[in-house]
């Protein structure tokens, strides 16, 4: 977002650091503060249940700015795992989406699994979901992926999720309680797992009624429902540190969850509440090609809230 668009929008926020919003109907609260101000972050869930996931989704693009090196994100990071733990009740679940870097070592990936290893979260499984889009050369693999880590401390539930890809595999034959059954027989669904290779979500690009303009880290909300109800239950609180387009939000409010969510830019923290208000006025899951603030900037409706991003043709 350029600074001039910037100026424009601040106004609009009705969240300045260290305010929060409550939502009068579902109990949600967000809050606009950095994840690594431990008594802010912690007064967040003051009122609800202690959570029993938290999915963050931080930035991991920092040290490719040059703006911190690596060992500095990784102590940086250590912070907000650690108000993280603090924050979970006792069984809990956390999913941190991350970067691999391939023309940089791969960072931060290596250097914050290594951070994980003492922090009392157990690592139970290394996803990665299939981006439609990446960024290569005609000299390298194009880089597809996006790697999600999932951690547990305690023994939280896990509720398997299925695809809507349809299971096809027939001939697979094990013998159950004395009689031998084919792969079908034993299924609970007619659908795959997604397993720990998510092929099947589409990356949310402008064309998609989810689209929030400007969000250029926006990650789908079949991903983020998909986590939620294998790792929460109805009426469980669920924590996201780093809101942006409010994801966790509106996943939460779908599913029944209560979502406590912060964001150090008062406009991400503005937008997340914009995004639950209109999906409850309309039932849109984003603006495709308009912008949360289109309606106080009717007469510069143009305005470019991804300037810079680079959004797909
Ligand atoms: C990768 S985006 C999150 C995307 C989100 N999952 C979604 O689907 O929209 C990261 C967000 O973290 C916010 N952020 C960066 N540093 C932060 C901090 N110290 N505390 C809280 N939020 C921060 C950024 O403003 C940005 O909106």
């Amino acid at each position: 977002m350029s600074p001039d668009v910037y100026a424009i929008l601040l106004p609009y926020c009705r969240l300045g650091t260290g305010d929060v919003w409550q939502d009068p109907l579902s109990g949600h609260v967000v809050g606009c503060g950095d994840a690594t101000d431990t008594e802010f972050a912690l007064s967040l869930v003051k009122n609800t249940a202690r959570p029993t996931l938290a999915v963050h989704d931080p930035p991991y693009n920092l040290v490719a700015f040059e703006r911190r090196s690596i060992d500095e994100y990784a102590v940086w990071c250590r912070k907000w795992i650690d108000i993280t733990r603090d924050m979970l009740s006792e069984d809990s679940s956390l999913y941190v989406w991350l970067g691999a870097d391939q023309r940089n070592q791969f960072q931060p990936l290596p250097q914050f699994m290594l951070m994980m290893a003492d922090t009392g979260f157990e690592a139970r499984s290394f996803i990665t979901m299939r981006n439609q889009r990446g960024y290569g050369t005609q000299s390298n693999w194009m880089a597809v992926r996006q790697e999600l880590l999932y951690y547990t401390k305690g023994r939280p539930g896990f509720e398997v999720r299925y695809t809507d890809i349809p299971k096809i595999l027939r001939g697979y034959y094990k013998e159950v309680g004395g009689t031998v059954t084919e792969n079908q027989e034993r299924s609970r669904s007619e659908f795959i797992r997604p397993g720990n290779v998510w092929v099947d979500i589409q990356q949310v690009f402008y064309r998609m009624e989810e689209n929030v303009n400007g969000c250029f880290a926006q990650k789908p909300l079949k991903a983020i429902e998909r986590i939620i109800e294998a790792s929460s239950k109805p009426g469980d609180t669920v924590v996201d540190l780093f809101a942006h387009s409010g994801t966790a939000l509106l996943a939460c409010e779908r599913t029944g969850r209560r979502c406590v969510t912060m964001d150090i830019d008062p406009i991400f923290a503005e937008v997340s509440i914009r995004r639950l208000e209109r999906f409850r006025e309309t039932g849109k899951t984003g603006w495709q090609r308009g912008h949360p603030f289109e309606r106080e900037l009717d007469e510069k409706k143009r305005i470019d809230l991804s300037s810079g991003v680079g959004a797909e043709a």
